[in-house]
């Protein structure tokens, strides 16, 4: 069963408040953009597919009641104002530019009808992302082999996109192929996605899981005991550098080191080809006390200076592919990522 991430419900956005899982199974109605921006800031929603589409349905519902009169001015404040929300996964101004863009061309026309389209609009994001996350799998899945001990990081799964997932798409793909894998995963510290929701997403399908710390990773590629490490994408630059959550990169470097292949599992929606390198990338810094506080309980002092970058990048030359709905892309990224891109 697709965990339902995201819905049109009710004239409403209806999502599961990932904050409270897997203690709870909560939802969130939202029916302005104010309370869309919202749960993407605070996290109630996250993973960059999901937030581009819940961006989509922010845009229909800050217009939904505007005159006239107010339409272009409403729409534009709406989508600068979601922009807003958070920094590093393309996903959400990819979709924010979509819907700017199909509102424009029918610009003109009566704005009940234009209020119409940008709610399909958003209905189609949401359809789309489902059935890619499956092309994502499908070509993915080629690549895993029965008896893989697979490592991820952070959650890329059915919560950080409509239904499915990205680099969990591929796992649950071949486990459906009937293929014997186990996979690891990260708890993903501050905000601890991996522990929360990677490995609640896991045993809900029946993959053999286990869960680890952020730094038990290097000693178990050391002792050969991670066949493979595939993550999620926030903004994959025209070079193949990628954004993802922190800590990417140590897998990344540690993979390399152990001759280990990591794989990047993100929609085209996710490269940001206007960009050439990872270094334009924009990093979100979030609230210090994610890392003072466990569950809502200081595990620091309170005033401890605190880092607390919520992605970096990882070079390209130690990704060994990226897998997109469009195809498996492969060195030099340049090319195929321009490839891939251009259709
Ligand atoms: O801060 P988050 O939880 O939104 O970060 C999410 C990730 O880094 C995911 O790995 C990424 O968005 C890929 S989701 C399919």
């Amino acid at each position: 069963m697709p965990v339902p991430t995201i819905e049109w419900k009710q004239n409403k956005v209806k999502i599961i408040d990932q904050s409270a899982l897997p203690a709870k199974m909560r939802f969130i109605y939202c029916a302005s953009a104010q309370s869309i921006w919202n749960i993407i800031k605070y996290m109630k929603i996250r993973g960059a597919p999901a937030i581009g589409i819940a961006a989509a349905f922010g845009v229909y519902l800050g217009v939904r009641n505007s005159t006239n009169k107010n339409f272009a001015k409403d729409l534009s404040k709406t989508i600068n104002y979601l922009a807003t929300s958070r920094p590093t996964a393309v996903n959400l101004f990819w979709a924010l530019e979509r819907m700017g863009k199909i509102a424009r061309k029918h610009k003109g026309e009566p704005v009940t009808k234009t209020k119409k389209i940008l709610l399909k609009e958003a209905k189609n994001l949401l359809n789309e992302d489902k059935a890619i996350c499956r092309k994502m799998g499908k070509f993915g899945s080629a690549l895993i082999k029965s008896k893989d001990n697979i490592l991820t990081h952070c959650n890329a799964g059915g919560l950080a996109t409509a239904d499915y997932g990205t680099a969990l798409g591929v796992i649950f793909a071949a486990h459906s192929q009937k293929k014997k894998i186990k996979v690891y995963a990260d708890e993903t510290r501050p905000v601890l996605q991996g522990a929360r929701l990677t490995a609640w997403e896991l045993m809900r399908e029946g993959v053999d899981a286990t869960l680890i710390c952020d730094n038990t990773a290097a000693s178990l590629m050391a002792s050969g005991k991670i066949d493979k490490i595939i993550v999620g994408a926030d903004r994959i630059a025209g070079n193949g550098d990628t954004a993802n959550k922190i800590g990417t990169y140590n897998l990344a470097v540690l993979a390399h080191h152990h001759k280990v292949p990591f794989y990047v599992v993100a929609p085209t929606s996710t490269i940001d080809t206007k960009i050439k390198t990872g270094k334009a990338i924009p990093i979100e810094e979030r609230n210090p006390d994610e890392v003072r506080k466990i569950k809502n309980i200081y595990v620091s002092p309170r005033n401890v200076k605190v880092f607390n970058p919520a992605f970096d990048v990882t070079p390209n030359r130690f990704i060994t592919a990226i897998i997109t709905e469009k195809g498996i892309l492969r060195k030099p990224f340049l090319r195929s990522i321009r490839k891939a891109c251009a259709n």
